[in-house]
């Protein structure tokens, strides 16, 4: 265990399962109080007890992040608990491989209603007690894929666009209120999302990353550990790829 988030108090969304289960375990290791909230009850559970069994403090929360209600109580139940937000991780996100043509507008919707509409709810919302904190932190997991383009992705590549926006506006505008806001954009990492992906895709992505093999929930969670982390104090409005070298070609 270490002490590189002590006295902070963590909600991670999406932290049931891969990037955020990596997020959440990571956070209660370095002394962080976490708060993992996801739609899977079950799998959430699990992670609670994990950190439970290293001797960790963590709950879990029901919450669908396209909900402002759900959204409300979130930092409700956080600041009965744990009596403050210091830092959020907005990670939960869903991909989908589809074309300008074969999108549908439920489609489409939904994309940008989990990757992108969430992402703002959760800053709005916990945004009054990360200033209150007077040290706040926020990540905001966007993707590679928020940063380059690739085909028959459109709706993703869209949110993932805007989160990178979304992250710059708002450190810009929290700078000088004590909340340093910055996004991390992860390349191919091996997660159950990426399970989803179809076809060859997973391993054309990975023959195309110069480091020749796929990330882990760990890469990603170390790097936003640091963002989160005061030895982050002068890091702000900016964006960080953990992709093993895929985005440079
Ligand atoms: N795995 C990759 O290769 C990769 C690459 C770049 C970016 N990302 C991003 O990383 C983040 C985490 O993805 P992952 O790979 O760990 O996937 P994952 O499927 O393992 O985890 C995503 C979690 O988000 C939750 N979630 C989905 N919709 C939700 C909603 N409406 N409300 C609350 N929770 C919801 C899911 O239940 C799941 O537990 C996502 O934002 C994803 O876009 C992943």
């Amino acid at each position: 265990m270490g002490n590189r988030l002590e006295g902070k108090v963590a909600i991670i969304t999406g932290g049931a399962s891969g990037i955020g289960e990596g997020h959440a375990l990571l956070y209660a290791r370095e002394g962080a109080k976490v708060v993992i909230t996801d739609i899977q009850e079950e799998l959430g559970a699990n992670v609670v007890a994990a950190i439970k069994g290293e001797g960790g403090d963590a709950i879990f929360v029901r919450q669908d992040v396209t909900s402002e209600a759900d959204w409300a109580n979130v930092v409700k139940v956080t600041v009965d608990t744990y009596g403050g937000i210091t830092t959020l991780v907005n990670n939960a996100g869903v991909a989908n491989l589809v074309g300008v043509e074969e999108e549908t507008l439920e489609g489409f919707n939904r994309i940008v209603a989990i990757c992108q509409t969430g992402v703002w709810l959760g800053m709005k919302a916990c945004m009054p007690e990360l200033k209150k904190s007077g040290n706040g932190a926020i990540v905001n997991i966007s993707s590679l894929y928020g940063i380059m383009g690739t085909p028959s992705m459109v709706s993703y590549h869209g949110a993932k666009g805007a989160v990178r926006l979304m992250t710059k506006s708002a450190g810009l505008e929290y700078a000088r209120q004590g909340v340093r806001i910055n996004s991390v954009h992860p390349g191919i990492i091996k997660t159950p999302l990426a399970d989803t992906l179809t076809g060859d895709y997973v391993a054309e992505i990975t023959a195309a990353t110069p480091m020749g093999h796929m990330g882990e929930p760990m890469d990603i969670a170390t790097m936003s550990l640091f963002l989160c982390s005061d030895e982050a104090k002068f890091i702000t409005a900016n964006e960080f790829v953990v992709d093993g070298g895929w985005g440079a070609g």
